[in-house]
Formats: structure tokens, C-alpha cells, sequence
């Protein structure tokens, strides 16, 4: 099993567990052994005085008794360590890799699924490596065991008690694997319930405003019947698991004792060796049908962990070179060349070809739909073109590292994303180590210095799960603060300002145009003043560039560029500075 590679920096403390586990259960051997011999050394001497030989054997009982418990909590503790221990790193791991995978991965799964693998899996997977293991362990050993001394005490006995072991395999085959089927069958219910409930809770306002409540309330409750149903087939699965093994258990021992006491009356076993073959006997009874419910967790536990693999042999769709080209400190000249991209079915970028010189600012412009963003996110290679080429500094960008290249760029997205943390935090995120005095001028180009100091806390104001406390154009401002801090060599704004007011607009614009100067810049806007200070413009639709010029060419060869200007752009320029 894959999980054992988890468990290897725990292999001391886990030899440590099982060396304890073997002494305990080995103790544990013992006893009905002490127990015959009480039987026949003192009960069966009816009227004697001399209670030594019974003193003694209780004596040892005792000491036995006392020993075996404390390897036996020895046992426990060590060995749930190494469960707590090989849960954190799967966790650990999981989520790192989580995070190496790209944007197409994540749009084919859900939040919800993702984060219930990370939990509910990963702990099911616990129960099955401290307390699971360690019982595997220590009912082995027992069973093992047990099963030697039930020969040396009578090998007849124990053909007969012994004879019920490939029943027992047999059900506990044919039964756990249709338990491990609707295990997972209830794991991949859990996660579905947990996904529409993540939808539904970070979309809370939205279901609210729609009176949705109903709608999402029933789409949960589905979810949680599913896996209330398989948790119902995988309870009454693994009861019939453990009702007939404890039938073959319990019954084996009537055969034993009609047999045996046949024996004992002949003369042919004592009874203490008939108390103690009984004593082995139920314990094998007892271990097997412990052993039953270890293999149901591990059944359990295989649904689960296939669920946790699964996501960890998930690779990113965007191969990293095995020698990186080196990318320092950019230029910035980006080139398409017969560029397609396609997300699934549709082409939605054709036969784009683009040469950008470095510092030169492009703004698109184009019906939406058209392909604006997706051009854009090809450049940090969000996405990797479906056919063509696309290459920075002349060199193909899938030829540098996808963390150097990501250093050189930098987005300021369509929808903008703020981190549950202080402004100050989220300003940072673009460069860790960048001092206070950074922040501020940084804020201050972005426009956004003026409202954050009248926020409560000013630059310590916390913003909420996804920035949810501040305005729409607050929260753009301080992306913008982000990527400017950041000081990538070419720059991404992908609407950047769309949700500011005309007057924050003109001074956030004006901070970008500082901004832009030296620095390949990429410009999706719909205000005309924004267009007009590009060195160029490209007019999009349908995935391809339709047109290329600066305004004024654009304007006068008509077409397109005509049609957005008169419709948008010309009142956008003309509308009235809110009061
Ligand atoms: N992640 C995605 N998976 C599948 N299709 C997508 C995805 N993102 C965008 N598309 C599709 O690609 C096309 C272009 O989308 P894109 O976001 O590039 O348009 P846009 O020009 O930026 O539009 P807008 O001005 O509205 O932002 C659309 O038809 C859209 O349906
Ligand atoms: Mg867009």
C-alpha cells in the first residue's frame, strides 16, 4: 500500500509500537496457561489447607496483568503518533500538490470535493493507521499465538476449532470487498454534499437574494441522504460481517466444549487443560472477529485513500522543463505566432499572431466573449496554447521555469481576489519583503492610500473572506496596490477599473500610466481614456484580431473599432463626473 511511503520516517516509533504490541499480547498468552494450572492445582484439591500454590498463581496473574496493560498503553500511544504523525504529512502534501495544479484541474472539480478530501479522507485514513494498525498488530500476534498454544494443548481440539479459519477468509473476502465499493460510494457522497454546501455558503448572498434557500436546502439534503444511504449499506454490509463471524467464532467454541468435555470424562484431558484450551480457544474467537472489524476500517480506509491517491497522481497539464531557460529580469517582448487555445470543444482563440516589443502598452478592446482574457492569461501560462507558439524574450514560454516566469508578470484580474487578512497583508502578497514605506507608496499610486487610513484599523483593517468589507472599487484598488508593488515586467490589467467611479478612475489611471511606462503592459479597458494612452490597440471578435492600430487609424478605417467608440467608449468619455 502506497500509505506505507507516509509511514517510513515513523518506522522507529512504529518498530517501538509493535515491539510493545508483541509484548503485551504476548503476556497476554500466558495467562490462561496461569489459569489452568490454578484449576488444577487448587480447586480440583477440595479441603486442602495449603493455599500457597494458589496465592502464588494469583500472585502472577497480577504481575502479568499489570505488565501487559502497560505495554499495551505503550502501544497505543506510540502507535497514534505515527497515525497523527503520517496524517499531517498526506495532509501537508496534499494540499502542496493541490496547489501545483492548474486552473484547468480546478475548473473541473469542486471546492467542496477538494477540501473534503483533505479532511474527511485523510481522516478516515487516521483511524485505519494508529488504532486500526496497531489492533492488526496486536490481534496477529494473539491469533498467531493462540493458535500455537491451542495445538501444544491438544492437537485434536484444535483441528476442530481451526477447521472454521477458510470460512472465515472466505466471508471476510467476499463480504469486505463490496464494504470497500460503498465506502467510497459514502466518501463520494460526503464530498458532493460538502461541495454544494461550500457553493451555497460562499454564494450566500446570491441564494439569499434569490430566495434560493429552499433550492439549496434540498440540493444539500440530496447529498446527505446519498450518503446516508451508503453509510446505511456499508453498516448493515459490515453488521453481517461481523454477525457471522462471531456465529463461526462462538459456535466453534460449543463444538470445543461438547467435544472436550466428552474427553475430559473420559479421562483423556484434565479439566485445566480443558479451561485453558478454552481460554485459547475464545481468544482466537475473540481476535478473529476483532480482526474482522480491522479489516472492515481497512476496507474503509482503501475507499478512502484510493480517493486521497487519486488526487496526488493528478498532474499539472502545464510541463514544467526539465532545464529551465533562465528568465532574470525580463525584457518583456511578447510574441504569438499562429496562436489557438481551446478550452474543451470550441476554439476560442484562432490563428492569433502578435508581436509586442517591450514597453510598448496594448489595450484590446472587443465584444465580450471575444477572447480578451484568454489571451491575456496565456502570458504566466494559466493555460498553455493548444497550438502555436507563444514566447517571451524570443524564447517559447514553456521553455523557463513557471515560477520565474510568474515573477515577471503581473495580473490584475478580472475578478478581483482579496485574501481573508489585513489590506496591509494583501498589498504584500505581490512581495513579502517589501517594507511598510513600500505598501504605502504603493497604495498611494494606486489610489487607494486615501481610503484605507479612514478604515478603521487603516492598513491592519482586516477585509473578510475574499475582501468581502471592502467596496467593489476598493478592493481593485488594493489588486492594483498588489501588482504595482510586485513591479513585474509586464503587466496585466485585465479590466482593472472597471468597477471604479469616473474621478477614482482618472487618478488610478493616471497612476497606471506611471506605472506602464518601461514595462510591457496588456490593457483590457472599456473607457476610452484608457485606450487612447495605449501605443496601440487591438480590436478582438470571434478569437481573432480583427484590427490593430492607434485610435485615430482605428477610428477612421471604421469597422469594429467604429461600432464599439459610438456605442461605448464615446459616453463612457462624455458621461458626467458623479457628484
Ligand atoms: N475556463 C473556461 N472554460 C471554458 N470556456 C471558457 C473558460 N473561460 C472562458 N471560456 C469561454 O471562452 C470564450 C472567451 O472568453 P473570455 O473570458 O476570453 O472573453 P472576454 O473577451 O474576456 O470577455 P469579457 O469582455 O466578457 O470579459 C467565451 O466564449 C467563454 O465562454
Ligand atoms: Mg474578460
Amino acid at each position: 500500500m502506497r500509505l506505507l511511503a507516509f509511514a517510513r520516517p515513523y518506522r522507529l516509533l512504529f518498530v517501538l509500537g509493535l515491539v510493545a504490541t508483541l509484548i503485551s499480547s504476548g503476556l497476554n498468552l500466558v495467562f490462561p496457561a496461569l489459569f489452568g494450572r490454578l484449576i488444577d492445582a487448587s480447586f480440583l484439591r477440595v479441603g486442602s489447607q495449603d493455599t500457597g500454590p494458589l496465592d502464588r498463581t494469583v500472585l502472577g496473574l497480577l504481575g502479568i496483568f499489570a505488565l501487559s496493560a502497560c505495554f499495551g498503553a505503550a502501544q497505543a500511544y506510540l502507535l497514534a503518533r505515527v497515525g497523527a504523525g503520517v496524517v499531517a504529512d498526506l495532509r501537508r502534501a496534499l494540499f502542496g500538490h493541490l496547489l501545483t495544479l492548474s486552473p484547468r484541474f480546478f475548473g473541473d472539480h469542486k471546492t467542496g470535493d477538494l477540501t473534503s478530501r483533505l479532511t474527511s479522507d485523510v481522516g478516515t485514513v487516521q483511524t485505519v493507521t494508529s488504532t486500526a494498525l496497531a489492533q492488526l498488530a496486536a490481534q496477529s500476534v494473539s491469533l498467531i499465538g493462540a493458535v500455537v498454544l491451542l495445538i501444544l494443548t491438544s492437537a485434536r481440539l484444535s483441528l476442530l476449532t481451526l477447521a472454521i479459519i477458510p470460512l472465515v477468509i472466505g466471508t471476510a473476502i467476499v463480504i469486505g470487498r463490496r464494504i470497500r465499493r460503498v465506502s467510497r460510494e459514502v466518501q463520494d457522497a460526503v464530498a458532493g454534499a460538502n461541495a454544494s454546501a461550500e457553493e451555497a455558503i460562499s454564494g450566500v448572498r446570491v441564494v439569499q437574494s434569490f430566495t434560493a434557500e429552499a433550492q439549496e436546502r434540498g440540493r444539500y439534503g440530496q447529498g446527505v441522504t446519498r450518503s446516508f444511504l451508503a453509510a446505511l449499506r456499508r453498516a448493515q454490509l459490515q453488521a453481517l460481517m461481523s454477525g457471522t463471524m462471531s456465529f463461526l467464532a462462538f459456535g466453534s467454541l460449543a463444538l470445543v466444549l461438547w467435544y472436550g468435555g466428552r474427553q475430559v470424562m473420559s479421562g483423556a484431558l484434565t479439566p485445566g487443560a480443558l479451561v485453558t484450551f478454552l481460554f485459547y480457544a475464545a481468544q482466537v474467537a475473540g481476535t478473529v472477529a476483532a480482526l474482522t472489524g480491522v479489516f472492515n476500517q481497512f476496507q474503509e480506509a482503501l475507499g478512502a485513500s484510493g480517493r486521497i491517491f487519486e488526487l496526488l497522481d493528478e498532474r499539472s497539464d502545464l510541463p514544467q522543463p526539465a532545464t529551465p531557460a533562465p528568465l532574470g529580469r525580463a525584457e518583456g517582448r511578447v510574441a504569438f505566432r499562429a496562436v489557438d487555445f481551446r478550452y474543451g470543444g470550441q476554439p476560442v482563440l484562432r490563428g492569433v499572431n502578435l508581436d509586442v516589443p517591450a514597453g510598448q502598452v496594448v489595450a484590446l478592446v472587443g465584444p465580450s466573449g471575444a477572447g480578451k482574457s484568454t489571451l491575456v492569461n496565456l502570458i504566466p501560462r494559466f493555460w498553455d496554447v493548444t497550438a502555436g507558439t507563444l514566447s517571451i524574450d524570443g524564447r517559447d514560454v514553456r521553455d523557463y521555469a513557471l515560477a520565474d516566469l510568474r515573477a515577471q508578470t503581473g495580473l490584475v484580474p478580472q475578478e478581483t481576489l482579496l485574501f481573508s487578512g489585513t489590506v496591509a497583508e494583501n498589498i504584500l502578497y505581490g512581495r513579502p519583503d517589501a517594507s511598510a514605506a513600500e505598501v504605502e507608496a504603493a497604495a498611494q499610486a494606486a489610489n487607494a492610500h486615501g481610503f484605507i487610513t479612514a478604515l478603521p484599523e487603516g492598513y491592519g483593517t482586516v477585509v473578510g473572506e475574499r475582501g468581502v468589507k471592502l467596496s467593489g472599487g476598493q478592493r481593485q484598488r488594493v489588486a492594483i496596490a498588489r501588482a504595482i508593488l510586485k513591479d513585474p515586467r509586464i503587466l496585466i490589467l485585465d479590466e482593472a477599473t472597471s468597477a471604479l467611479d469616473n474621478e477614482s478612475e482618472v487618478l488610478v489611471q493616471a497612476a497606471l500610466d506611471r506605472l506602464m511606462v518601461g514595462r510591457t503592459t496588456f490593457v483590457i479597458a472599456h473607457r476610452l481614456s484608457t485606450i487612447r494612452n495605449a501605443h496601440r490597440i487591438l480590436v478582438m471578435d470571434g478569437g481573432q484580431i480583427v484590427a490593430d492600430g492607434t485610435h485615430e487609424a482605428l477610428l477612421a478605417a471604421g469597422g469594429l473599432y467604429r461600432d464599439l467608440y459610438e456605442l461605448q467608449f464615446r459616453e463612457t468619455e462624455s458621461a458626467p463626473t458623479p457628484a
